[in-house]
């Protein structure tokens, strides 16, 4: 049988023709698409990373919330001078437990994917309040009012059970603490135990007040946990050589 004479049938049907185009882009598709669903096949694990402890957790929903990443993205590309002003280049295992992903499309602000550690939470409450009494030049928005609200603390368990069912391996007993750790990771090791804290979220966990207002667990202790956290769960000496901007 002449294989052409088959190709003749379906160039002179259009219709059919159009069916058979459709079906044999759809394998295709499937073929490519459905692998990158399954998020262990496009994501290499990579040791430090966790999910967020609650109060980070919180600090990121305001985050969303207010908008920082309209002026703020959080992915250093793996160019020379992004390795030398940010630090190492972003890892997709570092963001895989954000949903939605912060790496953004626009950056007025500094990239924000290595902040943690970079500045003291003092510098953070007084830069929050009043950007411009730490950076004259800055035309960052003030955010003062997160001072001021109690941060939502009790409705977390539900956040952490959300995002168990996208995939972030979330415990029942994270869930089930969710609000205690917040409120533990707000008060710091002075004030509460925070060994449970640690035994769930890995002893590198920071925990203190981080807005230094002893009375309120404020929208701004969720907001700095979170900033300080930011870049700081991947041990990156444990890989240096790798890093294009060390390179000579
Ligand atoms: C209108 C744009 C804009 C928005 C919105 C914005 N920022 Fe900024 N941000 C900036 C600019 C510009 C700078 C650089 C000047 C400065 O340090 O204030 C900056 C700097 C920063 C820095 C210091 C970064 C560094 O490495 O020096 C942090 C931290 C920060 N912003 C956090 C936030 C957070 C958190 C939010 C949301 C609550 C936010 N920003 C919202 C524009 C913005």
């Amino acid at each position: 049988m002449n294989p052409l004479k088959n190709h003749e049938f379906l160039e002179k049907n259009s219709v059919i023709l159009l069916i058979a185009i459709i079906i044999t882009v759809l394998i295709g598709g499937i073929i490519e698409i459905v692998p990158l669903f399954r998020q262990e096949t496009v994501i290499e694990p990579v040791e430090g990373m966790r999910p967020y402890t609650p109060l980070e957790l919180a600090g990121y929903n305001i985050y969303l919330r207010e908008g920082c990443y309209n002026c703020h993205s959080q992915q250093i590309r793996a160019l020379r001078d992004e390795v030398t002003r940010y630090g190492h280049y972003s890892l997709a295992a570092e963001s895989m437990y954000d949903h939605p992903f912060q790496w953004g499309s626009k950056r007025t602000g500094p990239d924000l994917a290595r902040v943690g550690g970079k500045y003291s939470d003092d510098w953070h409450v007084a830069h929050m309040q009043d950007p411009r009494a730490v950076v004259p030049e800055s035309i960052m928005p003030t955010y003062s009012h997160l001072m001021k609200r109690g941060a939502k603390l009790h409705d977390l368990g539900n956040h952490l059970k959300a995002l168990r069912v996208v995939g972030v391996p979330y415990t029942d007993d994270m869930i089930e603490n969710a609000e205690k750790d917040a409120l533990r990771q707000a008060l710091g090791e002075t004030r509460t135990d925070i060994s449970g804290l640690k035994e769930r979220y890995g002893e590198k966990v920071q925990a203190r007040d981080f807005d230094k207002q002893p009375q309120l667990v404020s929208e701004m202790d969720a907001m700095i946990a979170y900033l300080q956290v930011l870049g700081t769960m991947v041990d990156f000496d444990a890989t240096k050589g790798v890093d294009p901007g060390a390179l000579k």
